[in-house]
């Protein structure tokens, strides 16, 4: 895969434990995952606003503003989407070594490239949230109007209905937004980072 040769690592005398000691926080990627129209973006960024008030250093990476620049040479063929996923996830790292609590908001459909994000990070710095909402629910949101152009074939192999959503099997944890209102998901997340020492 790799095309460049004769590179080489140059360290930084300022780390990311010391970043992290400025900041006062821990530093992770918060990766949500989950279909189209279930709530990704509405749930990453009121969570962003919440870090925020508590004085937390974050960043919001969301799906489709990263494919207006970053990411706007892929489409979605699973080779793409995959690629998508990649750039994201090492983008995300970059973050976490700057320190912040990183909100990556993608559908990231397929189990695989997930995890191989949360490979490529420490132990701990990978925490996956399940913004679960069944089809049913999303194509009834339909806020962008792409369920019911996937359904008249303008748009072909879109996520849950002529392309596949592979469900996390251990997600750190899973926001039914069928049942909780934003305010209950966002106290969810924060419970868990508090809950598992990311936040004071
Ligand atoms: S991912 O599958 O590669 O993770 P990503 O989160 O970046 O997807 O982008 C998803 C967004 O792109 C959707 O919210 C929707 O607005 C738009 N989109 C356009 N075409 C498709 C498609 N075929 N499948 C899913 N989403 C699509």
């Amino acid at each position: 895969m790799a095309k460049s040769e004769n590179i080489v690592w140059h360290d930084s005398k300022v780390t990311k434990e010391d970043r992290r000691g400025l900041n006062k926080h821990k530093s992770a990627v918060i990766w949500f995952t989950g279909l189209s129209g279930s709530g990704k973006s509405t749930v990453s960024v009121e969570l962003e606003k919440e870090l925020y008030s508590q004085g937390v250093r974050t960043y919001r990476l969301d799906g489709d503003n990263v494919r207006h620049g970053l990411n706007k040479n892929l489409g979605f063929s699973p080779e793409d989407r995959k690629e998508n996923i990649r750039r994201i996830g090492e983008v995300s790292k970059l973050m976490v070594d700057a320190g912040l609590f990183t909100l990556s908001a993608f559908i990231s459909p397929y189990r695989e490239d997930r995890d191989e994000v949360r490979e490529l990070v420490e132990d701990g710095e990978f925490i996956e949230v399940f913004v679960d909402a069944s089809v049913e629910t999303c194509e009834s949101r339909d806020p962008k109007g792409l369920y019911k152009k996937a359904r008249a074939g303008e748009i072909k192999g879109f996520t849950g209905i002529d392309a596949p959503y592979e469900e996390p099997k251990n997600p750190e944890v899973t926001i039914d937004t069928d049942k909780l209102t934003l305010e209950e998901s966002v106290q969810k997340i924060v419970s868990y980072l508090k809950e598992k020492g990311y936040l004071e």
